[in-house]
């Protein structure tokens, strides 16, 4: 069955950096001149996907009206004649009934946030992107996953390399085979110790999976920081149903970090249309100006 709807959880309270995301969601961070959410919403259609659910939380309005139209501003934009801007505005906006929008009432935890979207996903697979991790990657890494997803079906998340010391911080998968980009596991575990870590390939925020994990998440007891965790109920749903990682071609950055947000900020300006030279020159200058400083 095609994977038609996407699920993603936007209920975070953005503390890792505060206070920036005091009065602003944290999905609504500019990447140079476009929100964070919007990378990963152009991901998802780019993948197929024809309706969204945001699973959001208080103080996240707006993410709703960022994807609504603006007539006001359309038509000061049409009476001034700037059409490339009415034109950029165009292209984001979603279809009309394209998105649905749930409220997860408690921070209860990624597993919980998922379940809360489950009356309207309804019986059909679907893919959960999480908007904290934006990846380069041509094709997208969801559209990469459904791709295979078409070939082998069942449940896939996507996985990516990560240095040992922070292991820590990611589900982490047990890779028993590898074929190509997919990998069959033998389980996999949410934050684990480092020195408990089954391997270093952690989940990436793309998952596709099967309707029967919502089951799994209604009496999924709390694991890892006292929270429902969607790893837990994945590592359930395995024992059951086929479940493959998926090591996706792209470059992933972890937006909930100072320092993985720089770093999506700095990747999009360098290869950006209007400002790509200009970064590039500024970057230059300032590896210059940190090795004479350094020597
Ligand atoms: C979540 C998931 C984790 C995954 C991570 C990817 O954790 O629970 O399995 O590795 O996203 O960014 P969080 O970062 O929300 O704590």
């Amino acid at each position: 069955m095609r994977v038609k709807k996407a699920v993603l959880p936007v209920a975070g309270l953005g503390t890792r950096v505060l206070p920036a995301t005091k009065a602003i969601p944290k999905e609504m961070l500019p990447v140079i001149d476009r929100p964070a959410i919007q990378y990963v919403v152009d991901e998802a259609l780019e993948a197929g996907i024809e309706h969204i659910v945001f699973v959001t939380g208080r103080n996240k309005g707006a993410i709703e009206d960022y994807f609504d139209r603006a007539y006001e501003l359309e038509a000061t934009l049409l009476q001034k004649g700037k059409t490339d801007v009415l034109a950029a505005l165009d292209a984001q906006a979603l279809p009309a009934g394209a998105s649905s929008f749930v409220r997860q009432q408690a921070p209860l935890g990624l597993g919980h946030a998922i379940w809360c979207a489950r009356d309207l996903i309804g019986p059909e697979p679907f893919a959960v992107l999480l908007p904290d991790v934006i990846i380069k990657g041509r094709p997208s890494a969801l559209a990469q996953m459904v791709a295979a997803h078409s070939q082998v079906g069942g449940n896939m998340i996507a996985v990516d390399p990560v240095p040992e010391a922070r292991v820590s911080s990611y589900g982490v998968i047990a890779p028993v085979k590898r074929e190509g980009r997919l990998i069959e596991m033998s389980g996999m575990v949410e934050k684990p110790p480092r020195a408990e870590a089954p391997s270093n390939l952690a989940i990436t925020g793309r998952y596709i999976l099967q309707p029967d994990i919502f089951a799994l998440l209604a009496d999924q007891a709390t694991g890892a920081g006292g929270e429902i965790q969607l790893t837990d109920a994945m590592a359930r749903l395995m024992r059951q149903q086929a479940f493959y990682a998926y090591e996706f071609d792209g470059h992933p950055y972890d937006c909930g970090s100072k320092a993985g947000y720089f770093e999506a900020v700095l990747a999009h300006a360098l290869d950006h249309e209007d400002i790509g030279d200009a970064a590039r020159a500024l970057v230059a200058a300032a590896a210059g100006a940190a090795a004479s400083a350094a020597g």
